[in-house]
């Protein structure tokens, strides 16, 4: 896969928010956040910045994935989530996605930490990138009981 050229990831500061809500509007299209992913702006508040960064082409930000730790809630050790990542529609499949995932599964192994990510079944393409970084199916299932 050809990745833009200049690309940059770098760790995320307060004042990229707004950015990063500008490229969560263009991928929703400014319809609010599809039934796939909650939007970016649900994450600012609980983010954990060593774990979370943007995606930047000649100094614009283009890309974003927030990440915190967590575990105890599932009873599993401490490990970085990823909560949201997204890139702006009209720099899609040119690797930055792949680059901030793997940025963010890198610097929790140099952290002694397991990446995790819980997505829904139906993100094919996403599922097969996190399938392609090395990430495998973990131990947690979810069960739901449907309304009668
Ligand atoms: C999912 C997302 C983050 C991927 O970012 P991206 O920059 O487009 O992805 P990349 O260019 O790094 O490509 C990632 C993989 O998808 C593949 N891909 C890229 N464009 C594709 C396309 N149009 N169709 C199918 N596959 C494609 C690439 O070949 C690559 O595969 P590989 O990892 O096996 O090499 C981005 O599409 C996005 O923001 N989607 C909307 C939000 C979302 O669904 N977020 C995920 C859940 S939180």
């Amino acid at each position: 896969m050809e990745t833009a050229q200049g690309l940059r990831i770098r760790g995320i500061r307060q004042r990229d928010l707004p950015d990063i809500l500008d490229v969560d509007r263009r991928i929703t299209g400014g319809s609010g956040p599809s039934g796939d992913r909650s939007a970016a702006s649900n994450h600012f508040w609980t983010y954990h910045p060593p774990l979370s960064f943007v995606a930047e082409l000649n100094g614009r930000i283009i890309g974003f994935v927030i990440g915190t730790i967590g575990g105890a809630e599932y009873s599993l050790p401490d490990c970085g989530w990823i909560n949201v990542v997204g890139v702006d529609p009209e720099y899609q499949g040119q690797g930055a996605g792949r680059a901030l995932v793997k940025h963010f599964a890198d610097t929790c192994q140099k952290k002694g930490i397991r990446a995790r990510c819980l997505i829904p079944r139906r993100t094919g393409r996403f599922e097969k990138m996190l399938l392609s970084l090395g990430f495998k199916h973990g131990e947690l299932v979810d069960f739901v009981r449907d309304i009668e």
